[in-house]
């Protein structure tokens, strides 16, 4: 079982880090570096899948070689900015299942509002692996894991490039059973709901927009 928080400290992720983070990092710099830091996270956020073993013939010998158990991964990016994450995980589970949410914030009760889902089938079956770069307020990503849940998934992780603390406190009152993965703790989010000192906004920051 994974920790509820993991931070990784590796070097490459770390310096892949401080150069997203920069303010003048162009978008095809911060693209490719998030594509590159996913790879790495990916790597951390798979650990401890259940294993089983295979018969085959190396062309020695017979073997019983270790493979990942049962059905497919199911990866969910919520929208817009998990697709960056999305992209790069993909490439090192190439066979995962995708789905997508997508949530927006209502400007009177300020709660997340769903105006897009679809996921895999099957979800009961499945580690299903959330993705979201920036863990803020943990209000559109605890309502995403609360969707899956209803959809029948029971063994869910998140993924993300930083977080706030105030985001992990909400998950982990609203979702303890599901394990953390980021590669950064940052110190508070603002009066705007941005994590301090953080990127600025992930999503503009990958697609160019403002
Ligand atoms: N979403 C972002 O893209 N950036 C933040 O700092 C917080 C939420």
């Amino acid at each position: 079982m994974l920790d509820h928080l993991t931070v990784v400290t590796h070097p490459l992720v770390q310096h892949k880090l401080t150069l997203m983070r920069e303010a003048d990092t162009s978008t095809a710099s911060f693209r490719q570096l998030l594509r590159e830091i996913s790879l790495l996270l990916a790597y951390e956020v798979t650990r401890e899948l259940p294993m089983t073993t295979k018969r085959i013939e190396t062309p020695l010998t017979e073997m019983d070689a270790p493979m990942i158990e049962g059905k497919k991964l199911a990866l969910i990016s919520i929208l817009r900015a998990g697709n960056g994450l999305l992209d790069g995980i993909l490439e090192l589970i190439p066979a995962a299942r995708v789905g997508f949410i997508g949530l927006y914030r209502d400007h009177e009760t300020l709660q997340p509002v769903q105006y897009y889902f679809k996921v895999p089938d099957h979800l009961e079956d499945r580690v299903t692996i959330v993705v979201d770069p920036m863990l803020a307020t943990g209000n559109s990503s605890a309502a995403a894991i609360k969707l899956l849940k209803d959809k029948g998934a029971k063994n869910i992780r998140f993924l993300c490039l930083l977080a706030a603390p105030e985001g992990i406190a909400h998950m982990k009152a609203e979702h303890p059973d599901v394990p953390i993965v980021t590669a950064s703790v940052d110190s508070h989010l603002n009066e705007k709901g941005y994590i301090v000192p953080g990127l600025g906004d992930a999503g503009d920051r990958m697609f160019g927009t403002k």
